[in-house]
């Protein structure tokens, strides 16, 4: 087992004011598998995001990432987040070798590694290019690649595609489902976004809000060589139907 988290609550402030955001969240995840948490805004996706990785500690329950618990941040633990956060006076290989320089890698390989991931996410031509002259997809290419770099065990996406406009999303989606068949990285995907969810991960879990709470978990059986022809299947079509009504219904106990 790769990640797993156990009975992970969070509060936040005491007494009156305080608030639980998680309640009880457990999944595990296997070496190489791609999972993801789908929910409505406010159910605590960022929050569990940040306590996998490390910068928040849960307030009951534990987190371990190959057997060992998380105690803080750490390389083991790529990220990438909604917001382009690339280092705007940094060039896209400058960013994306970032992370090596602060562990201190050889110079020789920092640079080899760089040029390796710029040409994962298909950017060797972009490498001397600041991040206002990239578009919002290779921009969060480069996140990607950058994360990638450190090596990590696990890959943490916080809604990375939510910024970017429907078609490119679709094409960037199609990019991380093809880099993860060709790699067998383990990720975690965050996201609100029905159809990214069950198109790209082979299990769902279903995140209820306030408290944020795993109220279903799927296993997606559809056969996914082809992203394209399976948006537009019969079989795609009542899945993410059937997805929505949990999710409207959730939303309905609420109003
Ligand atoms: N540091 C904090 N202190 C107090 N409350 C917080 C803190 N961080 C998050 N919260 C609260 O936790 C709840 C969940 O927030 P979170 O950002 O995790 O949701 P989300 O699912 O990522 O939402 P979105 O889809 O809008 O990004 C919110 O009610 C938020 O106000
Ligand atoms: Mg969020």
């Amino acid at each position: 087992m790769n990640l797993v988290l156990d009975a992970v609550c969070k509060r936040f402030g005491d007494g009156k004011q305080a608030q639980l955001v998680l309640d009880r969240i457990s999944l595990a995840m296997h070496t190489g598998q791609f999972l993801a948490l789908l929910g409505s805004s406010g159910s605590g996706k960022s929050t569990l995001m940040r306590l996998v990785a490390g910068l928040e500690q849960p307030s009951s329950g534990s987190i371990s990432l190959d057997g060992q618990p998380i105690r803080g941040p750490g390389s083991d633990r790529g990220m990438v987040f909604q917001k382009y956060s690339l280092y705007p006076w940094l060039t896209a290989a400058q960013n994306v070798a970032f992370g090596m320089e602060l562990q201190g890698l050889e110079r020789a390989e920092i640079r080899e590694r760089t040029g390796f991931y710029l040409e994962v996410v298909g950017l060797a031509e972009s490498a001397r290019r600041l991040p206002r002259e990239l578009s919002g997809g290779m921009q969060q290419r480069v996140a990607i690649a950058r994360a990638l770099a450190a090596d990590p065990r696990v890959l943490l996406l916080d809604e990375p595609f939510g910024a970017l406009d429907l078609q490119i999303r679709e094409s960037m989606q199609e990019f991380l489902f093809g880099l993860w068949r060709r790699t067998g990285l383990s990720v975690l995907l965050i996201t609100h976004d029905i159809d990214e969810a069950l198109l790209l991960a082979q299990q769902v879990h279903i995140l209820a809000p306030r408290p944020g709470r795993i109220v279903e978990s799927l296993t997606v059986e559809l056969n996914k060589d082809n992203l394209q022809d399976l948006r537009l299947s019969p079989a795609f079509q009542s899945l993410r139907h059937r997805v929505a009504d949990t999710l409207r219904q959730l939303d309905g106990e609420l109003a």
